[in-house]
């Protein structure tokens, strides 16, 4: 994970680079930062790159790497597969040197669309006079732009932050829509100044271009003049439709639902080669992501330290991920699964909650399914103000993990946010990392996250609880199961009322928007502290096998809530040997962790956050 930075300007009057973003920047990358400025005359362009590094494997390999011809390399990615990286070799510079061998636009996309791994990347081809940038298919890195009309300049970076530089508009996500290439001799917009950008779009049957309100004013995304295409990394997924539509239930109210009954349920399903399967792909993708990370070195002061941590609520998804590092992270290193928890105002008594119950719910946009009784313990037991939904849960996964390998030493990270230290934080770091998305929803899970990913809490060993901090750089995170797995509760709705038709669209339509609704705040979000966040659910291996899937073999939901949701990966959940957890009910972030609890609780999640504003 790096920070990367490109000034793109068409004047010679030099606007200086701004400091604050440098130092935001260099957060996700603390461990080398270098500028390379290239000019060039006839007619003028200057392309002022800068890098900052975090050094996840291999030697530690500088950018912006530049080769002998002169072209320039800033490369945001990790390669996890097609393309052969050595143990010892470092991505960017393979990367690079495959780069540096393509002449034509055709040559330079093969090499891109072989990479199966997440990226963002500028590339500057010194010949061509072109300069070439993009996310990957999913959008798993951040990358924004912004053009500043006065001073004839486009900016691409990691992350943006709110002070941008006067007269500018501000950043937009580069919508990961393709590659991006700009003819630097020649690619102004005639009357604006603004650029031309040639898009070579993902071959996903949509138009293919980005609309035009997330291109940076004055400028203009056209097709490219060749018509060239990037071959998708994923098969479509799979539109087929069951030949008898099974009759939808009335949903029963899941509290009715006992947890054995669900227990019943699940066993009573047959276990296909389709279990096995996903299991087999998905225990890959956590492979290439835990192996060959900097703790693995025998160094036995290291040994003590992990390397890989869960983002972990003790939900299926990050019950999941847990189990299978468990089986690719050396023997004698600990795992440590980071649990954020918010104080709870003040703690109720039974009777309180229950008149509670009966008012009118305000989240209207997401059920809170934290109401939901099955497996969540009474609200009597709670003792500490810190007892929510999830940490709840994440201590019974651990015991769960604790059973499956005794051996191992699993880290339970207790953070513990206080209101206090939320504002500030938001005020200091979040607001700025959430940017340019802006919803109640970013503001709660972009807080959430950033502690959590911080991974500063407590850990108790044997009954002793001592401050503790995670070292792990590689943060494993569940996101894309429930998109892919229809886990949410609008998948259930949209089943109710228009049966599986309408559930397919649903799912196909989420993966599409999945990296301007979440990835790229994500990754700046847990970029910030100089960790790098992995998505296994998003391996492009596991993703093409579940589109392959039709979506009756990936969710019933004509089963009661708890089992029906992502079937299949609970039935893989078991596979593995896992307990409740597999029978555990989705609860996004926000309410299992109770962040929307401590604020206004009458705003819905798609609304404008007023406290993500300036201050
Ligand atoms: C290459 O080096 C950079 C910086 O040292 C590091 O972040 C990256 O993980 C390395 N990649 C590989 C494949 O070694
Ligand atoms: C960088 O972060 C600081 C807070 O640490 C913030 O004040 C500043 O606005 C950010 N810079 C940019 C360019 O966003
Ligand atoms: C953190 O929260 C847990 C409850 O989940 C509590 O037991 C623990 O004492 C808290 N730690 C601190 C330092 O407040």
């Amino acid at each position: 994970m790096c920070g990367i930075f490109c000034l793109l300007s068409f004047s010679p009057v030099e606007s200086p680079t701004d400091q604050r973003l440098h130092q935001n920047l260099s957060r996700r990358g603390p461990d080398s930062t270098q500028d390379l400025t290239v000019t060039h005359a006839h007619p003028f362009y200057r392309c002022l790159f800068s890098a900052h590094v975090l050094h996840m494997r291999g030697a530690l390999t500088p950018q912006p790497e530049r080769d002998a011809a002169g072209n320039v390399l800033l490369w945001n990615g990790e390669i996890f597969s097609g393309i052969a990286v050595a143990p010892e070799e470092n991505d960017t510079r393979v990367m690079a040197r495959q780069l540096s061998l393509c002449d034509t636009p055709a040559e330079l996309l093969s090499v891109v669309s072989r990479v199966r791994g997440p990226w963002a990347f500028a590339y500057y081809q010194q010949a061509q006079h072109c300069l070439w940038f993009g996310r990957d298919f999913f959008g798993r890195r951040s990358l924004l732009w912004q053009f500043d009309a006065e001073a004839e300049a486009l900016t691409l970076t990691s992350v943006g932050g709110d002070c941008s530089p006067t007269g500018a508009d501000p950043w937009l996500e580069v919508p990961a829509a393709g590659v991006y290439r700009i003819d630097l001799k020649a690619g102004r917009v005639a009357g604006t100044g603004g650029v031309t950008l040639e898009v070579y779009p993902w071959a996903t049957g949509g138009c293919g271009l980005p609309s035009p309100e997330n291109v940076p004013s004055n400028c203009v995304a056209t097709m490219n003049q060749w018509g060239l295409v990037l071959p998708s990394p994923v098969s479509p997924l799979n539109m087929l439709l069951p030949e008898v539509e099974v009759g939808v239930l009335p949903s029963s109210p899941p509290s009715s639902v006992v947890a054995t009954d669900l227990e019943e349920v699940l066993a009573s399903r047959e276990r296909t080669g389709e279990v096995d399967h996903l299991n087999a792909v998905l225990s890959e993708a956590v492979r290439r992501r835990v192996q060959a990370l900097p703790g693995d070195i025998r160094d036995q002061s290291l040994t003590d330290h992990a390397s890989v941590a869960v983002l972990f609520s003790g939900g299926i998804d990050s019950m999941i991920l847990a189990a299978l590092a468990d089986r690719h992270v050396p023997a004698g290193q600990p795992i440590d699964l980071l649990n954020v928890a918010f104080k709870l105002q003040e703690p109720k008594t039974q009777k309180q909650q229950s008149t509670k119950k009966k008012k009118k719910k305000p989240e209207t946009d997401q059920n809170d399914p934290t109401t939901d009784s099955t497996n969540v313990p009474k609200v009597s037991e709670i003792s500490s103000p810190f007892d929510v939904p999830d940490r709840l849960t994440g201590r019974a996964g651990l015991l769960e993990l604790q059973a499956l390998n005794p051996e191992r030493r699993w880290n339970f990270v207790e953070v513990n946010v206080t209101q206090e230290e939320l504002q500030r934080t938001r005020r200091e770091r979040v607001r700025h990392l959430v940017q340019p998305l802006d919803t109640v929803l970013d503001d709660s899970i972009g807080c959430a996250m950033w502690f959590a990913a911080r991974g500063e809490g407590f850990v108790t060993q044997d009954g002793d609880r001592t401050p503790f901090s995670s070292p792990a750089k590689v943060l494993l995170t569940g996101i894309g199961a429930d998109e892919q797995l229809a886990g949410y509760s609008r998948h259930r709705v949209r089943f109710q009322t228009s049966g599986h038709q309408g559930l397919v669209q649903e799912l196909g339509m989420e993966l599409g928007r999945i990296s301007s609704r979440n990835l790229g705040r994500d990754d700046r979000i847990i970029a910030d502290h100089g960790k790098e966040a992995r998505f296994p659910y998003l391996d492009e291996d596991v993703v093409d096998y579940l589109n392959s899937l039709p979506v009756w073999r990936k969710a019933d939901l004509s089963l009661p809530r708890g089992v029906g949701e992502k079937l299949l990966l609970r039935q893989g959940a078991r596979a593995l040997g896992l307990g409740p957890s597999a029978l555990l009910p989705k609860r996004a972030m926000q309410f299992g962790s109770r962040i929307a609890k401590m604020e206004n609780s009458h705003e819905r999640a798609s609304d404008r956050c007023n406290r993500l504003l300036s201050a």
